[in-house]
């Protein structure tokens, strides 16, 4: 659905140039939410804005659609594709004057009148992310958590099959971060769009995202799975981010290096309701000493353990139900 292929961005500004992207290549899946994170000045944005032509490029070729090469389309292809792409920020980017209803209603009466279809699309989209009784307020009236909720009801106007959103989270409280991630989550499903989400905070990818992207000084670090990527990651950058949310398991592994006889289990949604660590320790009479045990949204766990004796029955036994072992 996107295509990023070998591209590289160069700014230029008062003679120097920076180059902000360096080869990138990266597919986004139809129907996924895809996370792209890295610290500040990585070059998320750039990549982002790649995706609906709001930036050029000099070397390689973005794909969109079924439109190639998109630096190359014409002005009314373009204007179809960006039709077709939504997009949120991080500071809302709402007109102060104007009411909810008329915020939600810009990227259709800008561009011509508004019908009646579009008026009732609008409140159906306001009604949708829980603003009704806001519909004639004014922006100064809402908190940080509305605003966004007006962002993405107006992102939506166009029936878009791909929503941008660049940091939408940064700006509000924990609280209000979860119910915005959560809205994203059901308009994904709901309108089956394909997400993608730029951000700093690891908790945006352990939440929602299917697929999570990191980026270091314009370029890809890794990309994968979201649950490949938390229980394999391989660069420094990607660990610490993950420290950040406390899933760093390799962090526990090396800080208890004196602790004797540990192992990384890995298993899936099936074991989750079951007591598989408790039967086996009753079983084999061991006690399993858990260091370290985590959940991601997809419901895949990763568990390090001490377990003192009978390794082999028991890792027998565990694998028999699906959970991997792994010697550390
Ligand atoms: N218009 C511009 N002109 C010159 N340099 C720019 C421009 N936009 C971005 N850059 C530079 O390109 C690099 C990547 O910027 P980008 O905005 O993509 O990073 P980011 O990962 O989104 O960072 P942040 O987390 O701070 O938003 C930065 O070093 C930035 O200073
Ligand atoms: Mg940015």
């Amino acid at each position: 659905m996107i295509s990023i292929n070998n591209v590289s961005k160069i700014y230029k500004t008062n003679n120097k140039e920076f180059k902000a992207l360096q080869e990138v290549s990266l597919n986004i899946k139809k129907n996924t939410i895809h996370g792209i994170i890295g610290e500040s000045g990585a070059g998320k944005s750039t990549l982002i804005r790649l995706i609906n032509g709001l930036e050029d490029y000099q070397d390689g070729t973005v794909d969109v659609f079924e439109y190639k090469n998109i630096i190359k389309l014409n002005m009314e292809s373009s204007r179809m594709l960006k039709k077709r792409i939504g997009m949120i920020y991080q500071s809302f980017n709402l007109l102060e004057r104007k009411t909810v209803l008329e915020n939600v209603l810009m990227p259709i009466s800008i561009n011509g009148k508004v019908k009646p279809k579009d008026l009732q699309k609008a409140k159906n989209l306001i009604n949708l992310v829980g603003l009704s009784e806001y519909i004639n307020k004014y922006p100064n009236y809402l908190s940080g958590g509305q605003k966004q909720r007006v962002g993405i009801a107006r992102s939506l106007i166009n029936d878009p099959e791909i929503l941008l959103c660049d940091e939408p989270t940064s700006a509000l409280d924990p609280t209000t971060i979860k119910s915005v991630l959560d809205l994203l989550k059901d308009i994904k499903s709901k309108f089956n769009i394909t997400v993608v989400i730029v951000t700093h905070d690891m908790y945006v990818i352990k939440e929602i995202c299917d697929y999570v992207t990191v980026m270091e000084n314009g370029k890809i670090i890794e990309n994968g799975y979201v649950e490949d990527v938390f229980y394999h990651p391989v660069k420094t950058t990607t660990k610490s981010l993950l420290s950040s949310i406390g899933l760093n398991y390799e962090l526990i592994v090396n800080n208890n290096k004196h602790i004797k006889n540990k192992y990384i289990l890995f298993f899936d949604k099936s074991i989750l309701n079951s007591s598989i660590i408790t039967e086996v320790s009753m079983k084999f009479k061991t006690s399993i000493n858990i260091l370290y045990a985590s959940i991601t949204p997809n419901e895949k766990g990763v568990m390090v353990v001490q377990i003192p004796k009978n390794i082999e029955d028991i890792r027998h036994s565990l694998m028999k139900s699906g959970v991997v072992v792994e010697n550390v």
